[in-house]
């Protein structure tokens, strides 16, 4: 697939092209945006790939570390330092190639560095693909509070070769698939109904069906992101299984992958909010189906532990957080969690 998505009342545009082989375009794309001189930001797991993309664009490339680990102003600084001793300019491109941690940190680095250079994502997860790397939001994170200085600045350019999820762990290949399930739950049965006839195909690691769901995922995200860049109302819609998600991946410290902690926390949320029960069985349905897991661990369903991580949620207000549910499969209705109700909903 290959998409421009506008944004009203502006000049941005955003292109977005997805499917398998398709980094073999990223010459003539970046001709067509007028990119000569490109900077690949990759993180040091992802060396090979980066080199085998820079060579064909005679680019430099620039390091970072793996993962979370870069998301602070301190690697902003050294890398802005290395940009200015690679003679990198107002006219060069930054290309971020890697997962959900590294197109934050690129992007975040674009929109700062000479206070803004063009921006092209290349996501290299399935989380990356079909969510970080699509909607504009950028950023590192400070006094380990995660994403707490960024910014929202769309890419010109995203390009995802569904190839290079190949090497992804099958725990890392499932989570931008959670992710999808979660936006679709919300926003569109339609949708939710074509991901649901693609599950095992996805558990099986097809790149065909993984190139629909993302497909799907990048227009129900920027379908969102269209009309709410800012997140004063839809786009909050995005954090259904976020609110107990979040809490949860606070609490397992860890132990637990995002994308787990979302699949439990959609399950927990629908029954803490009291959505209809072929609600909730469609979507545990979903999730099991791709191999999520649809339980939380004994060890981390403490419901006072969780609800003190629940209650730190910026929305949160008197004891209640407020969170998205869907009622029926592809809309979703605003309902308060409170701490009696995360309880029930986990006993
Ligand atoms: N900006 C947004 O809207 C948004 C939305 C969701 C998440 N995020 C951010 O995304 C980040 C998580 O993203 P992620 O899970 O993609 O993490 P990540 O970038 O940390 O990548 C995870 C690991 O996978 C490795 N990796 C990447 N691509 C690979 C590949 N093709 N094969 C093998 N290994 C590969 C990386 O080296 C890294 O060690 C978080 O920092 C989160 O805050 C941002
Ligand atoms: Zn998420």
């Amino acid at each position: 697939v290959d998409r421009r998505f506008d944004f009203p009342g502006r000049a941005a545009t955003t292109r977005i092209v997805v499917g398998p082989g398709v980094r073999t375009r990223l010459p003539e794309l970046l001709r067509t945006l007028g990119a000569s001189d490109v900077v690949v930001v990759h993180d040091t797991a992802l060396a090979g790939l980066a080199a085998g993309l820079a060579a064909p664009l005679a680019a430099r490339t620039l390091a970072v570390p793996a993962g979370e680990a870069a998301k602070d102003l301190r690697h902003v600084a050294d890398a802005a330092e290395q940009l200015r001793r690679l003679g990198a300019d107002r006219g060069t491109t930054l290309l971020g190639l890697g997962g959900g941690a590294l197109t934050d940190f690129a992007g975040f680095l674009a929109a700062v560095w000479l206070r803004g250079v063009r921006f092209v994502a290349c996501p290299t997860t399935t989380l990356a693909m079909s969510d970080a790397a699509i909607g504009g939001k950028n950023g590192v994170d400070l006094g380990g509070r995660k994403n707490e200085l960024g910014a929202i600045r769309q890419p010109d350019l995203v390009v995802a070769d569904i190839d290079w999820l190949s090497t992804l762990p099958d725990a890392r290949w499932r989570e931008g698939f959670v992710e999808a399930i979660k936006m679709a739950a919300v926003l569109d049965a339609a949708a939710f109904a074509r991901l649901g006839a693609l599950l095992l195909r996805l558990a099986a690691r097809d790149a065909a069906a993984a190139t629909t769901a993302i497909e799907l995922a990048v227009a129900m995200k920027m379908a969102v992101v269209a009309v709410d860049e800012h997140e004063r109302d839809l786009r909050r819609w995005l954090n259904f299984g976020h609110t107990i998600g979040h809490a949860l991946e606070s609490a397992a410290d860890g132990a637990l992958r995002h994308g787990e902690c979302v699949a439990i926390g959609m399950l927990a949320e629908c029954r803490a909010a009291g959505a209809p029960a072929v609600v909730t069985a469609a979507i545990e349905q979903a999730l099991g189906a791709l191999g999520a897991p649809t339980r939380c661990p004994p060890q981390f369903a403490d419901p006072e532990r969780l609800w003190r991580f629940a209650a730190m949620d910026k929305k949160a207000r008197s004891g209640e957080v407020p969170m998205i549910v869907p009622f029926e499969l592809g809309s979703g209705r605003l309902v308060p969690l409170t701490r009696d109700a995360l309880a029930r909903a986990l006993s």
